[in-house]
C-alpha cells in the first residue's frame, strides 16, 4: 500500500517491527534461549515500539478528526497497544521458560497483525479523515520524532546454531 507522505516515517518504524518480530518467531523456531530472545523483545520494545505507539497517540488521537474515524479502528490500535504493553510485562515476570516463549510468539503475531491493520485499514481512513493542514502538521512533526529501529543485533540469536 503506498503511504501518504507524511505517515511515511511511522511506515519506515513498521517495516523494522516486522523484521524485529520475525526474528523473534525464527529465534523460537531455532529453539534460541528464551532469555536471550526476551532481552532483544525488552531492547526493542523500551527503543522503538514504547515511542512508536505514543507517536501514533500524541499525533493521531489529538486531532478532532480522530473522532470521524470508525470506532472500532481506533479502538483496534489503541486497544491493542494496551495488549502489548501488558503482553510485554507477562513475559518478563514470568520464570517459566515455556510460558516465556509462548508469550513472545503472540507478541510477535500481534506485532505484524498490528502493522497491518495500521497499513491497510487505520492509515487509510486517517489519510481520508484528516484534512491536509492537519496531515502536514502530523508529517512534521512525525518526521522530527523519527527514531530508525534497531537493525544491529548481538547475538543473531535468530540463526540457526551450525553445529547442530
Ligand atoms: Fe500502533
Ligand atoms: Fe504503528
Amino acid at each position: 500500500m503506498k503511504r501518504s507522505e507524511p505517515l511515511t516515517p511511522l511506515s519506515w518504524e513498521h517495516h523494522s517491527a516486522l523484521v524485529n518480530a520475525n526474528r523473534i518467531k525464527r529465534g523460537i523456531a531455532v529453539q534460541a534461549d528464551p532469555i536471550v530472545i526476551q532481552e532483544f523483545l525488552e531492547y526493542i520494545w523500551k527503543t522503538d515500539l514504547q515511542g512508536h505507539f505514543k507517536r501514533e497517540e500524541d499525533n493521531f488521537t489529538t486531532h478532532p478528526a480522530w473522532n470521524d474515524i470508525a470506532d472500532h479502528l481506533r479502538r483496534t490500535m489503541l486497544n491493542e497497544h494496551v495488549e502489548l504493553e501488558d503482553l510485554v510485562e507477562k513475559t518478563i515476570n514470568t520464570s517459566d521458560r515455556t510460558v516465556k516463549t509462548e508469550l513472545m510468539d503472540k507478541i510477535a503475531d500481534i506485532i505484524i497483525a498490528h502493522v497491518r491493520f495500521e497499513e491497510r485499514q487505520l492509515y487509510p481512513a486517517i489519510e481520508e479523515a484528516f484534512d491536509s493542514d492537519t496531515l502536514q502538521k502530523i508529517g512534521k512533526a512525525l518526521k522530527e520524532q523519527h527514531v530508525p529501529g534497531c537493525i544491529h543485533w548481538q547475538p543473531p540469536f535468530w540463526e540457526k546454531p551450525s553445529n547442530t
